[in-house]
């Protein structure tokens, strides 16, 4: 009883502390901007006024107007950069790739101005600087303004068609098509660039988010485009009769492509780098709260999956495995020997990952502290005044990602936690986020100054740049302390380009019905920002779901890249047996078909480190042209083989799917459906209406068996590849390829591989689905048909099988 009311005791005095620092921060913060604000914005727009000359230049042209400059560039065919001057260039954080093959470009002079083309695309630059975009055939696919400037701020505007979709600019709470209100009737939001803490739960509505992108697709009936803004300043954005960008400063340096989505994502991030493929267990499942207090606490967890015979694959520790919160350290009381925890956890192929904030307490006490100091690594102001604000240890200090050495001195300090086998890191509160009474909740914009590797920049600039910073110190840790495994990283903010090192996850949403809901169009939309890996807290954030919408939620991140269970601390632990029966044995099942699908995950991700396409995808993906596609944001794709439709609403036991072209399976039971009609599905509790593409060759495993479920489309074919390597590390790896052909009453599987990884798996199983062969054979010898499937040793390669 004493003990408690001592805790009860010391968790006032640390809430009355942060209290009193967010009130004093919030105060100083106000008082510095006051200080360093910008002169008032000029109410006198400039435009670049009219066209003098336009030259060319390998690979595009310059063009000379009154007051403006443009620069054009293609970096491929396809793929062009534009740059107005006057404007302060950025530095290409976002950018992955800076050699290209060369391009022919051609200038002409055209009625109203100059016409540029390549061979895939034609621009035309009108004598006021309007801006077309437009096939090679003609085809306008895109109209821009010309740019306004006011004082710093650099306004882009293109018009829309009335019936164009908008999506993209990263993480957001929103309809997948911007320009759609998330209630009839409502006005079109507007949205926001600037990485911001949503402050313990958001819900749909909430803009900013935590992982903002300046880039965004447009479709309409002649095609689509996209269009990705390299500035990194705050911003504001919003699509009505015009698509309209308005940058605080920066300079109006901006990327365009045209094609099919699929098209757009493989040269969006063959700019902006591809994502690389993670360890295979990451496609697992993770365990995670805000409350595992004690070492002890994790072991119990981890053996009661074990017990309740529930796979999973890690364990995420929150800030209260630290030492009062402090980054890279591990509470020695409460986790005695963390190493001894990862050795048990690793012997069981589970991995321990810890959170990582970026604030460091500033204590005479802290080394690193001390360190970072001395050294000036912190965030200060301009006149180099160390910028202190309240996190979770206490007021603290924010190192500067943006000088290398100060990302240098980071990436040296995770070897302690790898040391003791931790095997990834949880990048949080990392927009910054600071605790704040009022106003913004991170550093002062104008006042804080930054090294920008050296040419220096505000933090105006450097915000939205600052997870991705911090993630790039956490990958080049990984890849330099223990270079034989694949980094793990988690970053809550990022910018563009972040999918080159580092996961992340939908932050604080929600328990709510209306959490889950909007869940889906957040993952759709980051994927279609080039941020694949994602997935939220199964259950949302703050509260306690109700078994229903907790078993819901499953059903969807079971088909999700990051499949994970986290909540905050002041709510019950959620575990998959919370709730007892019937819901833990659903979730079991739901478990073990996510871990027999990971041949698929994990075949998807390799494809994506060649391709960047997502591995969710929006229903359009499969046919652009289908305009019932276009605003569907109830489901999703995973690759381009299975339609998830999960159930967002209590109570609910049927739901309605608008069926991309061409035929599908129902997964539960084989149910041939189609062609573009819209179905209802049944939804008892114990399921989420799931659809096979026909055509599809499904790989799953199970005891060492690779299983394939081939379902053919109506001509008898079908395909699917497999991707298998050691699932972690460098080393060799193999691509097996199967393919259904049909030749009158036979039907042959062929299988191809390449690569030198030996075929992991002891047997091959077939099973097939809306087709009952008679007969099979391999190399003429008969094989028995058994439950519609049949069984062969893998270990011969065959080219060819009949059945
Ligand atoms: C933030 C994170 C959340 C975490 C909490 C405590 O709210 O978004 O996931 O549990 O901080 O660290």
């Amino acid at each position: 009883m004493k003990l408690l009311k001592q805790i009860a005791l010391t968790f006032r005095l640390i809430k009355f502390e942060r209290f009193l620092g967010s009130l004093f921060y919030s105060f100083q913060r106000d008082w510095l901007e006051r200080q360093y604000s910008p002169p008032p914005t000029p109410t006198l727009v400039q435009s670049p006024g009219g066209l003098i000359q336009a030259e060319a230049r390998e690979r595009g042209a310059d063009c000379q107007f009154e007051r403006a400059e443009l620069e054009i560039t293609f970096l491929t065919p396809e793929l062009v950069r534009l740059e107005w001057k006057p404007g302060k260039p950025p530095l290409p954080y976002g950018i992955a790739k800076q050699d290209w093959p060369e391009v022919e470009s051609h200038l002409e002079q055209a009625a109203e101005g100059w016409r540029l083309t390549s061979s895939h695309l034609k621009i035309e630059i009108l004598n006021d600087g309007h801006l077309k975009f437009a096939t090679p055939e003609g085809q306008t696919l895109r109209e821009e303004l010309p740019p306004q400037q006011l004082g710093e701020m650099r306004i882009h505007q293109a018009r829309l068609r009335p019936e164009e979709c908008i999506y993209g600019l990263g993480e957001r709470a929103a309809s997948l098509d911007l320009r759609r209100p998330k209630t009839e009737g409502q006005n079109i939001p507007a949205y926001r660039m600037w990485n911001y803490d949503a402050g313990g739960v958001y819900t749909s509505g909430t803009d900013p988010l935590y992982l903002c992108i300046p880039v965004y697709l447009g479709l309409h009936r002649q095609g689509s485009y996209l269009v990705f803004y390299e500035n990194p300043h705050p911003a504001n954005f919003s699509f009505e009769a015009t698509a309209t960008a308005s940058f605080e400063g920066g300079s109006l340096c901006y990327y365009f492509t045209s094609g099919t989505p699929a098209q757009l994502l493989e040269r969006y991030t063959e700019l902006t780098g591809k994502p690389p493929l993670p360890p295979r267990w990451a496609f697992g499942y993770h365990q995670s709260r805000w409350g595992y207090g004690t070492q002890a606490a994790v072991q119990e967890t981890v053996e009661s999956f074990i017990q309740r015979d529930l796979p999973i694959s890690a364990v995420h520790l929150d800030i209260d495995c630290q030492d009062n919160f402090r980054a890279f350290t591990v509470d020695p009381d409460r986790f005695p020997n963390i190493k001894t925890l990862t050795a048990n956890l690793a012997a069981r192929s589970i991995q321990l990952i810890t959170i990582l904030n970026p604030g460091i307490k500033a204590s005479r006490k802290s080394k690193l502290f001390q360190e970072g100091r001395m050294q000036k690594f912190f965030c200060s102001d301009r006149q180099g005044n160390l910028i202190l604000g309240p996190v979770w240890p206490g007021m603290s200090a924010f190192p500067d990602f943006s000088n290398p050495d100060v990302r240098h001195w980071w990436t040296r300090q995770y070897e302690y936690l790898l040391d003791l086998g931790i095997r990834g890191f949880w990048h949080d509160m990392n927009e910054p986020g600071i605790f704040t009474l009022w106003g913004d909740p991170s550093l002062p914009p104008q006042a804080t100054q930054h090294s920008m590797e050296g040419r220096g920049g505000n933090h105006q600039e450097v915000h939205n740049l600052y997870g991705m910073l911090q993630a790039i110190a956490a990958y080049d840790a990984l890849r330099e302390y223990s270079p034989q495994i694949r980094p793990f990283v988690i970053s809550r903010a990022g910018w563009a380009g972040l999918q080159r090192y580092a996961w992340t996850w939908t932050g604080d949403v929600q328990t709510s019905w209306e959490g889950l809901r909007q869940t889906v169009p957040t993952v759709l939309g980051m994927g279609l920002s080039g941020i694949p890996y994602t997935g939220p807290d199964i259950g949302g954030f703050k509260g306690n779901p109700s078994p229903e919408l907790y078993l819901r939620w499953f059903q969807m991140a079971a088909f999700l890249p990051f499949c994970r269970t986290h909540s905050a601390n002041n709510v019950k632990h959620r575990t998959p047996w919370m709730y007892g029966e019937p819901y833990l044995s659903l979730i079991r099942e739901l478990l073990r078909l996510r871990y027999r699908l990971l041949p698929f995950f994990y075949t998807l991700a390799w494809e994506m480190t060649q391709t960047g396409h997502p591995m969710v995808r929006p229903l359009f993906w499969l046919d652009p042209t289908d305009v019932r596609l276009w605003s569907v944001d109830d489901a999703f794709l995973v690759g381009d083989a299975l339609l998830v439709c999960p159930i967002l609403a209590e109570g609910v036991r049927s739901r309605q799917v608008i069926l991309p072209k061409g035929e599908w399976y129902q997964f539960w039971d084989d149910i041939p459906v189609g062609d573009s009609e819209t179905l209802t599905l049944d939804a008892p509790l114990e399921t989420i209406p799931l659809l096979v593409k026909a055509g599809t060759i499904l790989a799953m495993e199970e005891n060492q068996q690779l299983i394939l479920h081939l379902y053919p489309s109506s001509e008898g074919s079908c395909m699917g590849q497999v991707y298998s390597d050691a699932g972690d590390g460098y080393g060799e790896w193999r691509v097996d390829r199967f393919q259904l052909h049909c030749t009158g009453a036979e039907m042959t599987l062929t299988w191809q591989s390449e690569g030198n990884f030996e075929f992991p798996y002891h047997r091959l199983k077939i099973q097939f689905h809306g087709i009952q062969p008679q007969q099979a054979w391999i190399e003429g010898q008969d094989l028995p048909i058994l439950e519609n499937s049949i069984e062969c040793d893998s270990c011969k390669v065959l080219f060819s099988k009949t059945m």
